[in-house]
């Protein structure tokens, strides 16, 4: 169907005194002896289109004129007489679809929670619309940062034989009906579809660290999935993950990058949708604007775990888990030190090697790993980085001391034996992200079907 986007029609000045189609569906209808208006969106603006209709002139169907139907509209650009922008003058309306009065999205402010049991009708709301064009804009920002740094995008498995965080939270990939009779977990998986245990990716970073260490840099920006069972506002069981990583880097060149793509981001967004963050800034986080404007060009904080378990110790008594030496960082603590001590954006370096991943290079400490996290005030973690073990023999120490099978990593410790190199790189959660520059409190928010414990809509 031909027809014009209803941003272009609403801002484009030489349409002025043109005919044109647009459709949409219909956000507010208003009633006068004269004229009616009504308000129409097609998802292309923030700004609704304007129709009016001259009632001596057109008398269009009633079910054009409800909440929620879709229409087509033919009429003249004009000058709008309020506001800024152009409206329509209408000289034909024919209806798509019509909306019965049951439709759930009406004008009264209707909370997250009842639009989250309508995920496939929330979007025709201002929130989720601007929640979904943000999302769209950071995520080609994404490209765009490492396709102008030289970065290669490349793709990664989700089916993996391999656990990448060793934290036992894959979703099974099988096959295999249900049955009982074998001796072994082996011998049941020897008959299932690989011939091996598979599972859903939790990261792409193993794979990712192959290309790096022939293509230089590459990142990966793909779907994630982990069983974990966090029933949080800030977990999801399938979450898209955007995962650089670098030849030749150590802990602070990814550092370095991390800060950078974060501003870039945000400055993306910043430019790209100044009405969906107006928006947010106005109903959903006060202070929005000035708070990515000042992170966007300010200094994140640095700060080693050692130091940053000194300052929590102290403030021992205010949390729910009270942290020592050793302890893995809670969310209350992430977002203690980042909200309360550093005020902004705070990467938290160099942790215990118990509580991190096999595969973090070792610090000649002999207790600690090159590792960072990235924490942001009111989500805590964003990013988890490295710069990964490089040495054949320490990888295979710490790997046997966790107990693992080495004959699953085979490929990725021939990386340490034929030309290895310093690399590193990290994990950004793109919902968080999304998260943080709308001020949205809850994962699911930004998520068009989020999946969680129990909850697969
Ligand atoms: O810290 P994580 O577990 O790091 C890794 O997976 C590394 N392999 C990444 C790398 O170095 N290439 O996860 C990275 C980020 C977290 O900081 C968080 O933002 C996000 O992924 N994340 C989740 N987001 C939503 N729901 C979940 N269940 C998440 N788990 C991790």
């Amino acid at each position: 169907m031909k027809h014009l986007d209803i941003s272009k029609a609403l801002k484009d000045t030489t349409l002025i005194g043109e005919t044109v189609v647009v459709c949409g569906w219909v956000r507010t209808f208003r009633d006068s002896a004269a004229v009616s208006f009504l308000e129409l969106t097609d998802g292309t603006s923030f700004q609704k289109l304007q129709v009016v209709i001259d009632k001596s002139v057109l008398k269009p169907d009633p079910e054009c004129l409800k909440l929620g139907a879709s229409v087509f509209v033919k009429g003249e650009v004009v000058k709008a007489y309020k506001g800024e922008g152009n409206e329509l003058n209408a000289k034909e309306i024919a209806l798509l679809g019509n909306c019965p009065a049951e439709y759930p999205i009406q004008k009264k402010r209707t909370t997250l929670d009842f639009l989250r049991g309508i995920p496939h009708l929330r979007l025709r709301t201002n929130t989720f619309q601007a929640v979904f064009r943000v999302r769209s804009v950071a995520a080609q920002a994404i490209h765009r940062y490492f396709h102008d740094n030289g970065y290669y995008y490349i793709n990664t498995p989700l089916i993996t034989a391999s656990d990448c965080e060793g934290a036992g939270e894959m979703f099974r990939v099988t096959t295999q009906p249900w049955q009982t009779g074998y001796k072994t977990e082996e011998e049941y998986y020897k008959e299932d579809f690989f011939g091996v245990k598979a599972g859903l990716s939790v990261s792409g970073q193993l794979e990712g660290e192959v290309a790096a260490t022939a293509l230089g840099k590459i990142y990966t920006f793909g779907p994630s999935f982990r069983a974990e069972n966090s029933n949080t506002k800030r977990h999801l069981a399938e979450f898209w993950h955007v995962e650089p990583e670098i030849a030749f880097a150590e802990l602070p060149d990814v550092i370095e990058i991390a800060e950078s793509l974060l501003k870039y981001l945000i400055n993306a967004v910043l430019t790209e949708c100044p009405e969906e963050i107006k928006f947010f800034d106005s109903f959903v986080e006060k202070g929005l604007i000035d708070k990515l404007t000042h992170v966007a060009t300010s200094d994140f904080g640095v700060c080693t775990y050692t130091e940053a378990v000194k300052i929590l110790e102290k403030e021992n008594e205010h949390f729910q888990f009270p942290v020592h030496w050793g302890s893995d960082l809670q969310s209350e603590h992430e977002k203690y030190l980042t909200e309360q001590v550093f005020k902004r954006p705070v990467f938290v370096t160099d942790y215990p090697k118990e509580i991190k991943s096999f595969y973090m290079k070792q610090n000649a400490d002999g207790k600690t790993v090159a590792a960072t996290d990235c924490l942001v005030p009111g989500i805590g973690e964003i990013i988890g980085g490295s710069e990964r073990e490089a040495n054949f023999d320490k990888l295979v120490a710490a790997m046997k001391a966790r107990g693992m099978d080495m004959d699953s990593y085979k490929q990725y410790l021939d990386l340490r034996l034929f030309g290895s190199v310093p690399h590193g790189g990290f994990g950004l959660g793109f919902e968080r992200f999304v998260m943080y520059v709308t001020g949205m409190e809850n994962i699911r928010d930004v998520t068009l079907f989020p999946r969680s414990v129990k909850n697969i809509m």
